[in-house]
């Protein structure tokens, strides 16, 4: 038996893909939170969602156009997708690298999105390399409305931060968590240091322990191909998805105690608690007093 849903869940947008990948007249069908949606796009780029069990029958779901991407929700959202302010810089390459089926959680797939710790093992000689392993201290702060984690100075070096690298460098990052399901960093542009490289993970989720990973970039690069940026981050992605896949237990377990904490995983205690205090529970090991969906929207 499945538990419902929460409201804090319902209640969120969630990515289906890029409004790129849905050709119009041709509809196509995701599975969200064990329900399956058809979306069709029309010649007019409007696009209608509903519930397949519903078929014409009963209201349409909600849909935003949004970075690019088709949104929609289960429930009733008091609120519009989170900000990225960037995707409308007139000159940023805005880059659409697809989507991925990944066996984990939401939450495990955006704790493994936030952690530099893992970069000179898992991509070596891109992200990191050996012996740039000490991840640097940092700040971690939950914005003052509380929708958003955000991580500042974070430092790694890099030998190949991007495609667009000539050199290795230490790169700053900033983290956003601005959804419990999606990530949104910010690191210095190879190109230009002073401006910052956006990569966004939305992770839409299937069922409890199984995501569609949708990665988008917004970024400062005149010179390489959009076929050349997407296979960048796609071969990041494809090292990170056995990891991704060989974490166990597959839900992120939002006890304190449950897994040791090191200065490296500031940010993902203050996410895990985040999620707590949402009341988050779908993809999570909630703590054993959990909040109820009832206590969480008071
Ligand atoms: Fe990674």
């Amino acid at each position: 038996m499945t538990e419902p849903v929460e409201s804090a869940v319902l209640d969120e947008w969630h990515v289906l893909c890029a409004l790129n990948d849905l050709k119009p007249a041709a509809p196509r069908h995701f599975t969200l939170l064990g329900e399956v949606l058809a979306a069709l796009r029309s010649a007019e780029d409007t696009v209608a969602a509903w519930r397949t069990a519903d078929a014409g029958r009963g209201p349409g779901l909600p849909i935003r156009i949004h970075c690019g991407h088709v949104w929609t929700s289960l429930g009733t959202p008091s609120h519009e997708p989170f900000p990225v302010p960037e995707f409308f810089e007139a000159d940023r390459r805005l880059v659409y690298c697809g989507s991925f089926g990944v066996n984990v959680s939401a939450p495990r797939a955006v704790e493994n999105f936030l952690d530099m710790a893992h970069f000179p093992f898992v991509h070596t000689d891109v992200l990191g390399v050996e012996p740039h392993t000490e991840v640097k201290d940092y700040e971690v702060s939950v914005s003052g409305d509380s929708r958003e984690v955000v991580a500042r100075g974070c430092r790694f070096y890099q030998p190949l931060s991007a495609l667009s690298a000539k050199a290795g460098f230490e790169v700053e990052y900033i983290y956003r968590v601005p959804h419990p399901y999606c990530a949104v960093l910010y690191k210095s542009a190879a190109p230009d240091p002073s401006r910052n490289d956006v990569i966004a993970i939305f992770a839409r989720p299937i069922s409890e322990e199984t995501i569609s990973a949708t990665l988008f970039m917004a970024l400062v690069d005149e010179e390489s191909t959009d076929i050349g940026l997407s296979q960048f981050q796609q071969m990041i992605f494809s090292q990170d998805k056995p990891i991704l896949e060989n974490q166990r237990p597959r839900r992120l377990p939002l006890e304190p105690t449950a897994e040791t904490s090191v200065r490296a995983d500031r940010v993902s205690v203050a996410y895990r608690r985040w999620l707590h205090e949402r009341g988050i529970c779908y993809g999570t090991i909630p703590r054993a007093g959990r909040l109820s969906p009832e206590t969480a929207a008071a």
